[in-house]
């Protein structure tokens, strides 16, 4: 793209202030933010500042909202749930399942400087949010003698940290080849005008799409056709955030593939009706998630029952399964995606040259969600209900909840009673939760009935806290 093409172009759109400080800029600058502006879809920009800024959004209406059918959580005694846990394991150990997470988000709210999942939340030895996913993909490959190729979303604004992030630690004993990294695209944010914002002199404010960028990225980027190559049909996908996340499991996989699934959600039982998760419901017939930050604009949904819990009780723990074709086939529908803003402060140089941060949001950031897509699929999504324990515990902040003390403390109990199943007492405090800190590498073990069967050889402490590494040593 040239000045010329690109100084044409914004005109048209009513941004040609974007290039206010060119005179100024070095060559090397000039190249980036001509870059930068190529990948704008200068369309799509102009309809969201329409839709979004310029009018007052109109909020989709329903005539009928109802709960979501859901499958109760699945337990080895039901026969539904042996014969997923049968196919899932076979599905596995075919070689049909890969690894999607998304961690291409900015990660502001846990106030740590680097890519999310390099967060060190193991309370004892450290262990980053990528070391633990990585040491469950370790345990399951050695167990069903399968390969899960880990596809990593990742965005301009995190992927050198997270791709160096991994090679200085080895790839957490996965082969290199078996992880790949792909960028999600990036969009501008518009000031309360909807003009675009510049954060350099030569360079936009931009955030990456939101996961709902997945879909386009795994076409464009070459995850689809990669998944292919290999045999992999069915897609587990997973947010840095959650420490517990089982990162495939059979149970899922399992009911995912017997009922021909496209796109399947685990939902898991909100305690209150303003929880921070989206909720899956059935808007006027289609599957749908209502984000936590639009509640307000149904509140039907937020009605509780005679016990005060709430009706819509399927809460949105951020994990699905995506069938391959079905991505393949939603990317041709990702221009109806719906779009989401969010009002925030963005830091930006004014006309004078200077950097101004606002104290009060000034901007919007747009952005897609995966679970949108959920409306495109033809065969009823499936909803399959989790517990939270060992399952969900995502860590957001540090301290309150979905934090990293809160993950600590379920892990913690969580473990207690792996301990006590092979004869160690625990010390627990007055209200009978464990007082001593506890770790256990999920590669050493990710079941109780796996640890039972391993841990036999190990002598554990009496006293103080328990680190179990990958090979079992005690740290
Ligand atoms: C998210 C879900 C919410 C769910 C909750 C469960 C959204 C909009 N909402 O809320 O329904 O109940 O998790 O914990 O996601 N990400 C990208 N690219 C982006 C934006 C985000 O890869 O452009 C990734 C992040 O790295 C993270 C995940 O998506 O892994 C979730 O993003 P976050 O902003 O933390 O969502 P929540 O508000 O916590």
């Amino acid at each position: 793209m040239t000045y010329q093409d690109a100084s044409t172009r914004l005109a048209a759109y009513g941004q040609g202030h974007v290039l206010q400080f060119w005179d100024s800029l070095s060559t090397e600058q000039r190249e980036l933010l001509l870059a930068q502006i190529e990948t704008i879809e200068l369309d799509l920009m102009q309809r969201l500042a329409q839709d979004w800024i310029h009018n007052e959004p109109e909020a989709e209406h329903f005539s009928k909202i109802e709960p979501v059918p859901t499958i109760p959580q699945a337990e080895a005694s039901r026969a539904d749930a042996r014969e997923a846990w049968t196919a899932g394991e076979e599905a596995l150990r075919a070689g049909r399942v890969g690894l999607l997470l998304v961690a291409g988000g900015q990660g502001t709210r846990l106030g740590f400087d680097g890519p999310k999942g390099a967060y060190p939340v193991g309370p004892l030895s450290k262990r980053s949010l990528f070391a633990f996913h990585a040491e469950k993909i370790n345990n399951l490959q050695r167990r069903y003698g399968c390969t899960l190729p880990w596809y990593i979303m990742v965005s301009d604004a995190n992927e050198q940290a997270t791709r160096d992030f991994f090679r200085e630690h080895n790839y957490f004993g996965l082969r290199d080849r078996d992880v790949t990294f792909f960028t999600q695209r990036m969009v501008p944010c518009m000031d309360d005008n909807g003009k675009f914002m510049l954060e350099e002199r030569h360079s936009l404010a931009m955030n990456p799409n939101g996961h709902g960028g997945t879909i386009p990225a795994i076409i464009e980027k070459g995850i689809a056709r990669d998944a292919r190559e290999r045999g992999v049909d069915t897609l587990s996908y997973f947010q840095v955030d959650n420490w517990a996340l089982k990162v495939a499991d059979p149970f899922f996989i399992g009911y995912h593939v017997l009922r021909g699934g496209e796109m399947s959600s685990k939902i898991h039982r909100k305690t209150e009706p303003r929880e921070s998760v989206g909720v899956h419901c059935i808007c006027d017939g289609q599957y749908r998630t209502i984000e936590y930050s639009e509640l307000d604009i149904y509140p039907q949904l937020l009605e509780t029952n005679a016990e005060g819990k709430p009706i819509y009780y399927a809460g949105n723990p951020a994990v699905h399964i995506l069938a391959v074709p079905f991505v393949e086939r939603v990317y041709a529908n990702f221009r109806e995606f719906p779009w989401h803003r969010a009002h925030k402060k963005i830091p930006f140089i004014n006309e004078s040259g200077d950097l101004v941060k606002p104290d009060k949001p000034n901007g919007y950031k747009f952005e897609t969600f995966v679970f949108d897509a959920l409306r495109f699929a033809h065969h009823d999504p499936i909803a399959l209900e989790i517990g939270r324990v060992g399952e969900y515990t995502p860590i957001k902040q540090f301290s309150g909840d979905n934090s990293v003390e809160e993950a600590w403390r379920a892990m913690r109990d969580y473990w207690a009673g792996w301990l006590e199943a092979v004869g160690h007492t625990v010390k627990r405090d007055a209200d009978g939760n464990a007082a001593i800190k506890i770790e256990i590498s999920p590669q050493f073990a990710l079941t109780q009935e796996e640890f039972v069967e391993k841990a036999r050889g190990i002598k554990l402490p009496e006293d103080g806290d328990i680190c179990i590494q990958p090979d079992g040593a005690l740290l």
